[in-house]
């Protein structure tokens, strides 16, 4: 059978799944690629390290050039994190006429034009199924499979390790460290986690699906986002009492020919499909003008679903179907963006908020005054009795109509400063 030589850089977590299925699952992927995929070289940043997959003797080491070099070499697994020196490495790939395929969201949300550019001055693909929710194939699934549609709207999980924090702190009571420890030990969080868990990955996932989806060219730093690092367990429990479950989601929907972009923790609604997802599982529930609601459910993280990703992509290199997408699909070109962002203070939605109040007559109403003068209505309120801990103080949380991220925004604000109220307000999102 013919034989393509392939090549990993970067041996952690994806890196090591990658190399189990080209190593030993070789007469799968020979079958649907019709051709072996051998792989040649595998490069690491320290050799000593212990892996978690044995190689064959002598293709291990920490020099990139006998990637570079080896012209047979044709398709290369870029399976490092960050923004530097990853950047370098794949530009010296493309450089060296590799196909590359990634899973780094990070690097493609920062440097896609420039990469993109490059590798299509070279006449090479860049390949990046792994990149947005681990297992699941969204990227093919918007830019192909759902290409006869207009998009509407793509609410999404995104982010494993948050939504593994979350299940673990929900079912099984531990802390909010605890359960990052372990997301962590099972390989799901980046290097840095504190991109897991302020909004950073999830919204540079978006970007990308925005871009797809939209035709969107929007920065992920230019998308509002809020992480689950500062979110209090209380909330959690108050969700829970009102019907809800919290969930880092991100969204992006058209809006009046306007696209609303935001990641934040939201209240979705216990029994739809979104606040059933559980543990390391990713979400995205599509909407298209022709298909309808489309919802895809899978594994967002871990060694095995996203190297599943991976050799996906390296046998759509090998046998040529990258090359036609990427050069069809225009991916990060400089042709303008198909639509505008909508205005974050514009976006409209329900609301959850919950002050810390003085336990005395008269703030209720001085409260829903506020509320009242921003044209904020109350669909409804909890207010529990004083904690033995701090008998002066109550919470109070009230669960809104229909309003605008502006309006609640302003609303709280004004709250804040009045005398009753202590620090620490809360406003969320909710998804009915
Ligand atoms: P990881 O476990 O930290 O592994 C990174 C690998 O990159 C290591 O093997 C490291 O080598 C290698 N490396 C770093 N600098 C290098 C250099 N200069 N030259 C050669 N190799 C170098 O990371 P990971 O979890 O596999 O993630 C890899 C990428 O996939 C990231 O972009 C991540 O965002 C993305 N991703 C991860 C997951 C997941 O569930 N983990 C899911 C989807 C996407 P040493 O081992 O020698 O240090
Ligand atoms: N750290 C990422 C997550 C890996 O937890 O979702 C998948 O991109």
């Amino acid at each position: 059978m013919e034989k393509t030589k392939v090549a990993i850089v970067g041996l952690g977590t994806v890196g090591s799944g990658v190399a189990k299925l080209l190593l030993d699952y070789g007469d799968r992927t020979a079958r649907h690629a019709g051709r072996t995929l051998w792989l040649e070289q595998v490069v690491v940043r320290d050799v000593t390290k212990p892996r978690d997959c044995e190689l064959p003797e002598g293709l291990l080491s920490a020099d990139l050039a006998r990637i570079t070099s080896d012209p047979e070499i044709t398709a290369v697994a870029h399976l490092l994190g960050g923004l530097e020196p990853a950047r370098t490495i794949m530009l010296a790939l493309l450089e060296s006429g590799k196909d590359v395929v990634t899973a780094n969201k990070a690097l493609l949300a920062e440097h896609g034009p420039e990469l993109f550019d490059r590798a299509r001055e070279l006449g090479r693909s860049i390949a990046f199924e792994a990149s947005v929710a681990g297992g699941i194939p969204i990227i093919a699934a918007i830019s192909q499979c759902l290409s006869a549609n207009q998009i509407l709207s793509l609410n999404a999980i995104l982010n494993g390790t948050s939504n593994f924090v979350l299940t673990q702190m929900e079912e099984q009571g531990i802390s909010y460290a605890e359960a990052l420890a372990a997301a962590q030990r099972r390989g799901y969080a980046e290097a840095d986690p504190t991109m897991d868990v302020d909004g950073t990955d999830t919204a540079q996932k978006l970007a990308i699906l925005a871009h797809l989806a939209f035709g969107a060219r929007v920065h992920w730093r230019d998308i509002p986002r809020q992480g689950i690092d500062t979110l209090d367990f209380a909330d959690m429990m108050y969700a829970k009492e009102l019907g809800y479950r919290i969930k880092l989601l991100a969204v992006a929907e058209l809006v009046n020919g306007d696209l609303e972009l935001h990641v934040s923790p939201t209240l979705v609604r216990c029994g739809t499909p979104l606040a059933e997802v559980r543990s390391a599982y990713n979400a995205i529930s599509v909407v298209g003008d022709a298909v309808g609601r489309v919802f895809f459910h899978g594994l967002g993280a871990g060694q095995m679903p996203t190297a599943s990703a991976v050799v996906a992509d390296l046998i759509d290199t090998v046998v040529g179907r990258t090359a036609i997408t990427f050069r069809t699909l225009e991916l990060w070109s400089q042709r303008e963006a198909l639509v505008a962002s909508r205005e974050h203070d514009r976006t409209a939605g329900r609301f959850y908020m919950r002050f810390q109040v003085a336990d005395r007559p008269g703030v209720m109403s001085e409260i829903t005054g506020v509320l009242g003068r921003q044209g904020i209505s109350i669909a409804s309120v909890i207010q529990h009795e004083a904690a033995e801990t701090d008998r002066d103080v109550v919470p109070l949380v009230i669960m809104t109509h229909h309003a605008t991220e502006g309006a609640t925004r302003r609303a709280k604000e004004e709250i804040d400063r009045l005398p009753a109220v202590r620090p620490g307000s809360v406003r969320m999102r909710v998804r009915d």
